[in-house]
């Protein structure tokens, strides 16, 4: 197998429920070793569900393959440790802690890796002893990304990280995405379809809880159909 086909994560049949509604349905897809996933779909669909269900935040069923070896058994906890992160669509960072802390309490290992995050987020050494609650929405992004590239994180799973972000900051946060995946392999649930043809290779669209098409991101968001049909939006295709 070349380094090019190999893959870190394997999702196979995976379903999901919520309070007994199925909300992944049978999504199956394969993330390379290397760079960025595109998971693409019009609001709803079950992509904030797939990254959940990977993880074991919710109930689910099916394979979960990471380096070759199943974690679709283990807890949250344990799919953690064996490096998997995760940056959510609500970023989550804990509002009455400084920047500081919320980055201490992310650090698993017994080598963190300071001075990358450092050198990636000039900002947030700034403001290292500000509340986290009082920074601006793109700030506190930067601190849910910063806490997950802190460890040797096998693949990260981030969830919609520019949503919400003035163009400005989403460029920067593009910026830090397409610096980290040089060191991680990243699955990325993204709806601006800019930071898709920027940043991502591999990408799939998931439609009603199931994967619907697999291609190349550059291959869907060129065609004008299937950007139409399934994520509802008319691409503007400048590159
Ligand atoms: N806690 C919950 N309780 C009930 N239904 C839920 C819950 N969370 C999600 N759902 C439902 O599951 C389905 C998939 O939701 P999910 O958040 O995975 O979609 P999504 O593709 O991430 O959407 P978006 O683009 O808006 O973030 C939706 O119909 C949603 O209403
Ligand atoms: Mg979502």
């Amino acid at each position: 197998m070349s380094a090019a086909s190999e893959s870190i994560l394997e999702v196979a049949n995976l379903r999901a429920t919520i309070g007994g509604q199925q909300v992944v349905e049978d999504v199956s897809f394969s993330v390379p070793a290397t760079g960025i996933t595109a998971v693409l779909g019009r609001n709803g669909v079950g992509k904030t569900s797939t990254l959940r269900a990977i993880l074991g935040l919710i109930s689910r069923r099916g394979q979960v393959t990471l380096a070759g070896e199943r974690i679709d058994g283990l807890s949250t906890h344990r799919i953690v440790q064996r490096g998997v992160g995760y940056v959510p669509e609500d970023r989550e960072v804990f509002a009455g802690l400084t920047v500081a802390e919320n980055l201490a309490l992310a650090e698993r290992q017994r080598n963190p890796r300071r001075e990358f995050v450092a050198e990636l987020f000039p900002d947030l050494v700034a403001r290292r002893n500000q509340a986290a609650g009082t920074l601006s929405g793109g700030q506190q992004q930067m601190v849910s990304v910063a806490r997950a590239l802190l460890n040797d994180n096998r693949i990260l799973l981030v969830d919609e990280p520019t949503k919400g972000l003035a163009p400005k900051i989403v460029t920067e946060v593009a910026d830090a995405l397409a610096e980290a995946a040089r060191t991680v392999p990243i699955l990325l649930v993204e709806q601006n379809l800019e930071v898709v043809r920027r940043l991502a290779g591999p990408a799939i669209v998931i439609s009603g809880g199931r994967v619907v098409h697999t291609g190349t991101a550059a291959g869907i968001l060129d065609d004008p159909d299937l950007t139409r049909r399934l994520l509802g939006v008319h691409a503007e295709v400048t590159a």
